[in-house]
């Protein structure tokens, strides 16, 4: 017998939708199963002030599928020449929902990140007296920490005297992988932690074990399989400050097989299919609305969607394997088990 699950239609805290070709293969994707999702900045050059978030947008608007109903929820990349009057002007006209932070050269297209913390101070001050959030990659780049360790070191290392010297500052741990960042979540107040899909699938021997798998290669790197069970019992938890943003990130295959790949997963298509699965291997089907309907839009003070959207669970099925864009093929994220729940 058919089992079907209706859910308030999702949205997605962390995305990346790129840019001119890719980003008109890979957005209807998003739009066929998400409401809203937040944009990330990190494009060559990057986004980052309101006069690029807003051009950004308006390249997003004119690349939606006919009939879409999808709202880009647009971000600035922080760097240590930020203005911060530019900042609250993009976020007093509604342009903006969040500022991001990337500690400069730890991911993708960082390189004009933040070196020097007190660099970005006077921003970030004006972002909590004006309740705008911050979004950041959790690692640190420090030569001395061991890849695996760059979260935790973060956390200990940045995080926390962040979150000291500017008290209410709203902020979001993004993408966690690790139990020291379930741990400080939950410790935390005006603090949440998106968690991705691939992060809930796989741990670190996935990646290396039997052969280097470039597909599976993102970063955050994903951990040991402790962390992996860590995470999948917080984002199953019903806890509101874990949310869903897939990070869900689009490198052509030519660049993820590569002899230095590009770090990213791409998730878009099939997240809804492998997060029932993920929720009802876990006894939490009910705590799947939460984690991708409910939750994000309460921290960032947003309404719930309106719309639904229902899977159904069937016969098992493999979905597509690659996208197809202008630039080449992009690999879907290979859960590595037959989907039985689908979007109807
Ligand atoms: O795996 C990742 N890919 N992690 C990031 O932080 C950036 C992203 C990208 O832009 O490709
Ligand atoms: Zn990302």
């Amino acid at each position: 017998m058919s089992q079907t699950l209706t859910l308030i239609r999702p949205d997605d805290w962390h995305l990346h939708l790129r840019d001119g070709a890719m980003l008109c293969a890979v957005l209807p994707e998003t739009t066929r199963h998400f409401a809203r999702a937040i944009i990330m900045p990190n494009l060559v050059p990057p986004v980052v002030t309101g006069a690029d978030a807003q051009a950004y947008r308006s390249r997003i608007i004119a690349a939606m599928p006919e009939g879409a109903d999808f709202t880009p929820l647009m971000t600035l990349y922080l760097t240590e020449d930020t203005d911060a009057q530019d900042v609250a002007a993009a976020h007093a006209s509604g342009l903006i929902t969040a500022v991001k932070l990337y500690p400069a050269g730890a991911t993708t297209n960082s390189a004009s990140g933040v070196a020097d913390f007190d660099r970005v101070r006077g921003v970030l001050e004006r972002m909590a007296e004006i309740g705008l959030p911050l979004c950041l990659h959790g690692e640190v780049t420090d030569p001395d920490i061991d890849i695996f360790d760059r979260e935790a070191a973060f956390i200990d290392r940045v995080l926390d005297p962040l979150r000291r010297a500017t008290p209410g500052l709203k902020t979001v741990l993004e993408h966690i992988t690790t139990k020291d960042g379930v741990d400080y979540a939950r410790s935390q107040d005006d603090l949440a932690a998106t968690i991705t899909t691939h992060h809930l699938i796989i741990n670190r021997n996935h990646i290396l074990v039997g052969g280097i798998k470039p597909h599976y290669y993102c970063l955050p790197v994903a951990k040991r399989e402790s962390h992996r069970l860590a995470l999948r019992a917080a984002a199953t938890s019903g806890d509101s400050r874990f949310f869903l943003g897939t990070d869900s990130a689009p490198h052509t295959d030519m660049l993820k097989e590569n002899a230095c790949g590009c770090a990213g997963c791409f998730t878009a298509s099939n997240t809804m299919a492998i997060l029932a699965h993920v929720f009802e291997e876990e006894n939490a089907l009910e705590r799947l609305e939460g984690f991708t309907s409910r939750h994000g839009p309460a921290f960032y003070g947003l309404p719930t969607n309106k719309a639904t959207l229902t899977l159904s669970k069937g016969a098992a099925y493999t979905s597509p394997d690659k996208i197809p864009t202008d630039d080449g093929p992009v690999t879907v994220f290979d859960p590595g088990f037959e989907l039985q729940w689908k979007v109807t």
